[in-house]
């Protein structure tokens, strides 16, 4: 198994091109079960994640010519000509619970799908029961069996519809579905991440029909059909603020390349409140840490608010700032294991509920730690960075799954971090 090997310390500097949004490319990968022709996604990032949603759509015989590239470079060519078996597999889905999101599309196109209940994960519970109220609310019949949920619909028919809390893969995974019904479906209290707005770009250019993707109230007038679209993926928010708290918290001056900075207002927004100095340049962004960063309070909410997947990060950064942050997480009820971690590590977190304390600023020690999700190693990378001495990070294969090689680009930046096996 893959670990990191920090020796922290070390201020990061240079220029740095932010990849393609893993949470932006995988609806738009499922979105190629709406047609039998060809969609091409550029900018796709080379993780895991996409390797494993490439994977998915090859076992419903989805032609795969990719993924490949990398940066602007990377791109896949899917054509689902014909969809042999309508089904997410098990083993596929426990790997990656986004598998969910081949649900709408092949309802919306064949009537039929069959998709492996998603368990927990690290971060919380999370049930998928909105999706399915919303696809059986669209004419969809849903049996769950044997840990399988089926849909079944003749063909779908368009209706107003309110999901009682906000969820991103579920708007996706509706949105999608959608845009083959019959007649027009209203999407209330829907989500409003940039990946929407993005997915709904990819599908218009497919030939739907869809208004208000990025407002809480969206639009889909149902087509018979869609068609090829190519289709540059918007760059990754998360990845982009992950850098610019390695920036903060290493006391260095970093510039990001190739980023939507209006995706990150409330990112930006609460850095700037600690007294990160970030400004936009040439259409990137610079950020410089300088002396102790001061602390302030985050509350986690969806888009446009502070996003729970920068959350993590943020605590890093909290344990380098003079005074104490309350950091209040309201998405996920689970998402403070990285927490403990940092405690080994020296931090002062005391975690109460869904509220962590952190008093800092406390002088960081390398130490041998566990990432237990995507974001939170991504967490301990950052803690490592800023630590006296080594740090080993374990399970990294939790950050392959949604960082581009993120050892070989901290170290283009004078980090000194690098893989090994054990
Ligand atoms: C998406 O997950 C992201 N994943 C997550 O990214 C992100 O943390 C999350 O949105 C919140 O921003 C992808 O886009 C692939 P939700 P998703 O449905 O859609 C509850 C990362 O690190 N809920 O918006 O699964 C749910 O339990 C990740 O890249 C229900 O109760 O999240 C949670 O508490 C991890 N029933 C809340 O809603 C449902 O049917 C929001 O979840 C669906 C969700």
């Amino acid at each position: 198994m893959d670990k990191f090997r920090i020796e922290g310390g070390h201020r990061l500097e240079g220029t740095l091109r932010v990849g393609g949004a893993k949470n932006a490319a995988l609806p738009e990968m499922a979105a190629c079960l709406l047609t039998g022709e060809t969609i091409e996604l550029r900018n796709l990032p080379r993780v895991r994640d996409i390797q494993t949603m490439a994977r998915l759509l090859a076992h419903m015989s989805v032609e795969t010519e990719g993924p490949e590239g990398e940066g602007e470079s990377g791109r896949v060519r899917l054509r689902a000509a014909t969809i042999s078996h309508a089904e997410a597999p098990y083993d596929l889905v426990k790997t990656m619970r986004a598998s969910v999101l081949v649900l709408g599309p092949l309802v919306g196109r064949t009537g039929y799908a069959r998709v492996s209940m998603p368990g927990g994960c690290a971060i919380g519970a999370r049930p998928i029961d909105l999706h399915l109220k919303a696809l059986e609310r669209l004419g969809a019949q849903i049996t769950t069996e044997h840990g399988y949920v089926e849909a079944r619909a003749k063909r779908l028919r368009g209706t107003r519809l309110l999901f009682d809390r906000i969820t991103v893969t579920g708007t996706e995974n509706v949105m999608m579905a959608a845009t083959l019904a019959e007649g027009e479906t209203i999407l209330e209290n829907a989500a409003r991440e940039p990946e929407i707005a993005d997915l709904a770009r990819l599908l218009v250019a497919m030939g739907a029909k869809i208004e208000g993707a990025s407002t809480s109230t969206i639009r889909i007038q149902g087509v018979p059909s869609l068609h090829a679209a190519e289709h540059k993926v918007i760059p990754d928010r998360i990845a982009a603020g992950t850098f610019l708290v390695a920036g903060a918290i290493t006391g260095g001056d970093l510039l990001l390349e190739g980023v939507e900075p209006e995706h990150l207002d409330a990112v930006i927004d609460k850095l700037a409140e600690c007294g990160v100095e970030i400004r936009r340049e040439g259409g990137g962004l610079r950020v410089r840490g300088g002396a102790h960063a001061q602390a302030a309070n985050v509350d986690t909410e969806e888009y446009p608010g502070f996003p729970t997947d920068m959350q993590a990060q943020y605590m890093a950064l909290a344990t380098q700032a003079e005074g104490t942050s309350i950091i209040t997480e309201t998405i996920f009820e689970n998402r403070f294991l990285h927490a403990s971690e940092m405690v080994r590590m020296g931090a002062d977190i005391s975690v109460r509920g869904n509220q962590a304390i952190v008093r800092g600023p406390t002088p960081l020690t390398g130490a041998a730690v566990i990432a237990s999700d995507l974001r939170a190693s991504a967490s301990l990378v950052l803690a490592g960075l800023a630590a006296q001495g080594t740090t080993i990070v374990d399970r990294v294969y939790h950050i392959d799954r949604g960082y581009e090689r993120i050892e070989e680009k901290l170290r283009s930046l004078g980090a000194c971090i690098e893989r090994f096996s054990a």
